[in-house]
């Protein structure tokens, strides 16, 4: 299971990184806006930081909503670095650029996917990636974990090659259910990866290990 973290902070990104479990980043212009990445260009020299700091992956997102806008901004992207993944979202333009940029052989990955059917036309339309919003459904109190399983069974089912990235991860144990299901990445937060570092009889037998060996020396 490849892990990506979900943010635009560059010392999350490096610290994440520094851990040596990060497979890739994800990006949106929501998560640039936090980070106070606005104008094209800015925007542009951040994905191209981001890439300096990571070996794998890293979706920068589209934000043309029409076929030969997405194309134009998706070749841009792309040029800037070999690690740049297209995000293209799911609309029927999308689905088109998604089979353009297949065809080119340039990595994509189809963002706001909430539904097996969408799923299913992204892995179709050849995208390397496809991202569930799992968080965002149980906001709206419909399983998100329900919708991973769904796609995993669809494309085992003919062995589509598209990756189930696990998106809107908010905690642990989105992970661990998602890698167990077998979602191919999981991308979340820094402290959803980090939480899964703590188990307090860790720290206890830890302490108590310390303690023993002071008394032998
Ligand atoms: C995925 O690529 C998105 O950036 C992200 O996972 C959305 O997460 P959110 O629902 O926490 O905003």
């Amino acid at each position: 299971m490849k892990f990506f973290i979900d943010t635009a902070n560059l010392d999350q990104i490096r610290e994440a990184q520094s851990l040596g479990v990060l497979d890739g980043v994800t990006t949106n212009p929501s998560l640039m806006a936090k980070e106070g990445i606005t104008g094209e260009k800015n925007i542009i020299q951040h994905y191209f930081d981001i890439c300096e700091i990571v070996d794998g992956d890293v979706s920068a997102e589209v934000i043309s909503l029409d076929f030969n806008g997405m194309v134009k901004e998706g070749k841009i992207l792309a040029a800037l670095h070999p690690q740049i993944v297209v995000k293209i979202p799911m609309i029927e333009d999308g689905v088109k650029a998604l089979k353009y940029f297949y065809d080119e052989g340039i990595k994509t990955n189809c963002t706001l996917i909430f539904s097996a059917g969408q799923a299913l036309l992204a892995a179709k339309a050849g995208a390397t990636y496809m991202s569930p919003f799992i968080g965002r459904l149980d906001d709206i109190s419909t399983d998100g974990l329900s919708l991973i399983q769904e796609i995993r069974d669809i494309y085992d089912n003919y062995g589509f090659e598209t990756q189930i990235l696990a998106a809107s991860v908010r905690h642990t144990m989105h992970i661990i259910e998602c890698a167990k299901i077998g979602a191919d990445v999981m991308t979340g937060p820094l402290s959803s990866i980090k939480g899964l570092l703590k188990h307090p009889l860790t720290d206890i037998g830890l302490a108590k290990f310390l303690e023993d060996y002071k008394k032998g020396n």
